[in-house]
């Protein structure tokens, strides 16, 4: 078995403010680590939960996927992130069981990760991020 955790559901947002407070206020709960990923064109905030995150994101630009995605769907989960102990072995397990991957190989993700995304299409509709912390 590859996957060693949820490492985070990512749930886009239009306002980060408005729902870390909401979240806040639901829960009580606390941002654990906050970031802007230029090249993404995000700003997360991760809130902790047990070994996993809830990652709330927003768009810092227009042309971002995750502004796109807003536009086209609005608020909601955006994609599920698995954490794995080997991301380019995992990555090519899944190439390898009929996955498209959207990166070809590992790359920099946030919190100092190494991450690769899966396609939806392939994928049962849902968007895989594989993370190697
Ligand atoms: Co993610």
């Amino acid at each position: 078995m590859l996957l060693t955790e949820i490492d985070h559901i990512a749930i886009a947002v239009h306002d980060l403010e408005a729902a870390i407070d909401y979240y806040s206020r639901a829960f009580g709960a606390e941002v654990h680590h906050r970031e802007v990923v230029d090249s993404d064109g995000v700003e997360e905030a991760l809130i902790k939960v047990a070994d996993s995150y809830i990652q709330l994101t927003a768009a810092t630009r227009s042309d971002s996927p995750i502004a796109k995605f807003l536009e086209k769907r609005g608020e909601g989960l955006h994609h599920v992130g698995y954490r794995v102990d080997d991301c380019a072995r995992a990555l090519e397990s899944m190439v390898a069981a009929g996955a498209t991957a959207i990166d070809s190989a590992p790359r920099p993700g946030s919190r100092g990760t190494t991450v690769a995304f899966i396609h939806p299409k392939g994928s049962h509709g849902t968007l895989i991020e594989l993370v190697e912390e």
